[in-house]
């Protein structure tokens, strides 16, 4: 797949510019990276952690998008594309449907460094390409974006955008008795992650139907969260939530 083929995300793509980061800008990657690892090698599911160490992230260097792309494509064919910044949703969709994640360039600064109100290269790198080597997680977000490129009803993208969100971005695992992040919004945010660990947060065993009935909250911690027993179980929903659009009963 060559972004040739991309028609909605075309204005979007853009090369990464990696001679122009900083060493300041590398030193904040350091700092962000190490702030929360530590808990990470805790708390996070063994898939991120061995994603992680596939795709060859560096702790003290930010990513060259190009070499983790190298790493990822002969695993599962996912590949980190760099963008502008925020997609609009046709965009978004049609590059996940393509095995492309949207992947932003831009670096948070030092003053900043827990909350920012776009995703930057540490949340996208970071929090989501280790996952995409996987193979069930990346054949479940290859799914979802070619399902959600076919739909034009606002509600029913709302409904599907829940099961991202209680996935892809705060999805929580279990492994054995313990309970685990994958989800990007954990594995990039310090309080985010705390917030689950410390019991803050209801953790409900994830239900397709739970999943859809609960909204999304983006400017507070999470209050309830939804654990899978495994990849598969996310990659089936997603095959059942294609089935309900297609019988309009979602
Ligand atoms: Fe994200």
């Amino acid at each position: 797949m060559t972004t040739e083929t991309l028609v909605a995300a075309a204005p979007y793509l853009m090369e990464q510019n990696f001679s122009a980061y900083t060493d300041e800008q590398h030193a904040v990657w350091a700092e962000l990276v190490g702030r929360v690892l530590p808990e990470l090698e805790k708390y996070a599911a063994r898939a991120y952690l061995d994603g992680f160490q596939i795709i060859g992230l560096q702790k003290d260097r930010l990513p060259r998008l190009a070499s983790i792309s190298a790493r990822l494509e002969p695993r599962t064919g996912w590949n980190s594309t760099p963008v502008s910044g925020f997609l609009p949703a046709p965009a978004f969709f049609e590059m996940l449907a393509a095995r492309r994640f949207p992947t932003t360039t831009w670096l948070r600064n030092m003053e900043s460094l827990e909350y920012t109100p776009e995703p930057d290269i540490f949340h996208d790198v970071f929090g989501h390409v280790p996952m995409h080597a996987n193979k069930v997680f990346a054949d479940f977000l290859q799914h979802y974006g070619r399902v959600c490129a076919s739909i034009e009803d606002q509600a029913v993208l709302e409904k599907l955008g829940r099961l991202f969100w209680y996935t892809v971005e705060f999805g929580l695992m279990r492994e054995g008795s313990e309970i685990k992040v994958y989800g990007s919004g954990l594995i990039s945010s310090h309080g985010e992650c705390q917030n689950v660990v410390e019991g803050k947060c209801a953790v409900h065993d994830f239900s397709l139907d739970e999943v859809l009935d609960t909204p999304v909250k983006v400017d507070e911690f999470q209050k309830v969260l939804f654990a899978i027993e495994s990849f598969d179980q996310m990659y089936e929903a997603m095959h059942e939530a294609e089935q309900r659009v297609l019988q309009n009963s979602l």
